[in-house]
């Protein structure tokens, strides 16, 4: 596979779901083109119900796609498998679970770690995460930005290739979440995954992602893409330059004009 090869690729994609009760369907995207290749960051944006979690569920293999393309590494995305890793803003951490359990959890039902390297690999991530302390703790003992961070820690667990996050920091403090955004770059940087985030919070799209793709009012499409320009990971001083507030009003523009734009 050459490196410049597009990893997940998407080309007119449209998704469709039945109208519960009626032979209707509704259209959640249309005609969306997007290209990742392996190790991007991209974030979409885009008004609440224009398909944002409904193109995640398809990379992830849950919903199915109704036309267009859509291929991980030139193959017909076939179903949910281990190499993609869903992180929702709901941690849904098991309460009766250790920290440590919680992100082993998924190696244990999967039977091909044994207990020992579950564990190893475990406390590895928690490191990563910075929860070493918490390790033996319980969820109903974490703040929101921990278990935020345990949900990180139990997505990468099984090592995906690609991270699909969908608004994972939305309920967390302003403050907080800063500090996780800046925490999920090194982490991607160090596991070397690709990742899908979305997020209504253009902030948070202009400090994570290589590109910000915004989509239109549903049926989404994806009306522009972004490039930013910092290499990752970012400090967390850039937010509070000129530069950073001229790509968050660009962004922000691109987005109002999309919702303009269907309602006239
Ligand atoms: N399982 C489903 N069955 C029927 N309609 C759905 C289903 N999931 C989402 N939709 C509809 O598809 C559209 C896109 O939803 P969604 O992908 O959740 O949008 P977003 O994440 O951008 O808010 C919405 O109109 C929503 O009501
Ligand atoms: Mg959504």
């Amino acid at each position: 596979m050459e490196a410049t090869a597009s990893h997940l690729l998407a080309r007119d994609l449209l998704i469709q779901y039945a109208k519960p009760g009626t032979d209707e369907v509704v259209t959640a995207v249309d005609s969306v083109d997007l290209e990742i290749s392996r190790g991007d960051f991209v974030c979409l944006v885009g008004p609440s119900g224009c398909g944002k979690t409904t193109v995640l569920n398809a990379v992830a293999g849950f919903v199915p796609t109704s036309g267009g393309e859509l291929t991980l590494d030139g193959r017909v995305i076939p179903g949910p498998g281990p190499d993609r890793a869903m992180v929702f803003q709901q941690p849904n951490l098991l309460p009766w679970r250790s920290v440590l359990a919680n992100v082993t959890y998924g190696l244990e039902i999967s039977k091909a770690w044994s207990k020992t390297e579950a564990r190893e690999r475990g406390m590895e991530l928690i490191e990563l995460v910075g929860l070493t302390d918490a390790a033996s703790s319980f969820p109903s003992q974490l703040s929101g930005g921990m278990q935020a961070r345990v949900n990180l820690a139990r997505a990468l667990a099984v090592d995906p290739e690609i991270l699909l996050l969908d608004e994972p920091f939305a309920a967390i403090d302003a403050q907080t979440r800063e500090v996780l955004q800046a925490e999920l770059l090194r982490v991607c940087a160090a596991r070397d995954v690709t990742a899908l985030f979305v997020t209504h919070d253009i902030s948070e799209a202009a400090f994570l992602a290589d590109r910000v793709a915004v989509f239109s009012p549903r049926p989404g499409r994806i009306v522009q893409e972004i490039t930013v320009p910092w290499e990752r990971p970012r400090a967390q001083g850039i937010r509070r330059t000129r530069e950073f507030a001229d790509l968050h009003d660009e962004i922000a523009d691109v987005l109002y004009a999309a919702k303009e734009g269907a309602r006239s």
